[in-house]
């Protein structure tokens, strides 16, 4: 029987196709389950998970509970407001009374790259990363493989564009190793300054002009520009960003007719995206997040052995 190579999900990079596949075959699975009237099962009961969110977040907190809550797993969260972490107590010491306590399963969002892989050394947890720094964000890459996959049947051949902060996006670091894997070609476009330096080593080609980045796209995805991780200035203004890399009607026009548009979240509407397409017929981004919850469910699944 297929399964995963490794106790944890920390990142894309070194998740093989086979992996990636069974991942969404077994959350196509789950989404029946969310998709029911009555949405538990009794298919982890009695294990349990605990979340350590060290950033702020909605739809990963939300649909990580609502996965434990859906599976009958036992869950406790963790914020960093309101622990130890605020009186100054080190990663490595939360990591070590984290392990004493014994949960199955450790879910972690951090600020920095590579808290997760920390963890996940560290304890004989299972450890999923939720969002590290500027790192990875794993469970988003596969529910945005999971959104497109159940729209066009297949991810091999298809055109993803990836439009937007690209330097302080974990989500598209998972997404680019993600697509690419399972047979899309990746083309990303931001302006220079918030493009990383080793892009083009992750395979995936740059244009530097939105709109040939667009041109016969099979999906558009929008990212956020992070203002809250810029300490300087990327670009001169939001307006100019705006006005050179926003997606509207018109620039989604250039992508193939009735192309796939997506957005992790949160949004800024009327920045990187505008309303009227955000809210329109080729959008895909409130399918994306019940699709998250059944990735979620599908990795606690997979990883506490529900199948056996
Ligand atoms: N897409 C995403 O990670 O959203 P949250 O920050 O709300 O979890």
């Amino acid at each position: 029987m297929a399964e995963l190579k490794s106790k944890d999900v920390l990142g894309l990079e070194h998740m093989s196709a086979d992996e990636i596949q069974l991942i969404l075959d077994t959350a196509d699975s789950m989404r029946e389950i969310i998709d029911r009237p009555i949405k538990q099962v009794p298919t982890l009961r009695g294990r349990n998970v605990l979340s350590l969110f060290y950033e702020s977040s909605t739809r990963t907190k939300i649909s990580f509970d609502l996965a434990c809550r859906y599976l009958s797993a036992g869950a406790v969260s963790v914020a960093k407001s309101g622990s130890s972490l605020d009186k100054g107590e080190s990663l490595r010491d939360t990591v070590r009374n984290v392990e004493v306590m014994g949960p199955e399963l450790v879910i972690m969002r951090h600020p920095s790259g590579g808290a997760p892989h920390y963890l996940a050394q560290n304890v004989t947890s299972s450890v999923i990363n939720a969002g590290d720094g500027y790192h990875e964000h794993p469970t988003q890459g596969l529910l945005d493989m999971m959104s497109v996959r159940r729209r066009t049947g297949t991810l091999e051949g298809l055109k993803v564009t990836i439009v937007g902060d690209l330097f302080h996006s974990r989500v598209a670091r998972s997404d680019i190793w993600g697509f690419q894997k399972m047979g899309s070609e990746v083309v990303v476009s931001a302006p220079s300054t918030l493009i990383p330096p080793d892009i083009e080593e992750m395979g995936c080609r740059v244009e530097p002009r939105v709109e040939d980045a667009l041109k016969d796209a099979d999906v558009v995805c929008v990212l956020r520009l992070q203002l809250e991780r810029q300490k300087q200035s990327f670009f001169p203004s939001v307006r100019e960003y705006h006005a050179l890399y926003g997606i509207n009607a018109r620039r989604l026009g250039l992508a193939r007719p009735g192309a796939l548009l997506m957005h992790p979240g949160p949004m800024n509407r009327g920045v990187e995206i505008t309303t009227d397409i955000a809210d329109g017929p080729q959008s895909i981004i409130l399918d994306q997040v019940p699709n998250g919850v059944a990735v979620r469910m599908a990795l606690l699944y997979l990883l506490l052995g529900g199948g056996e």
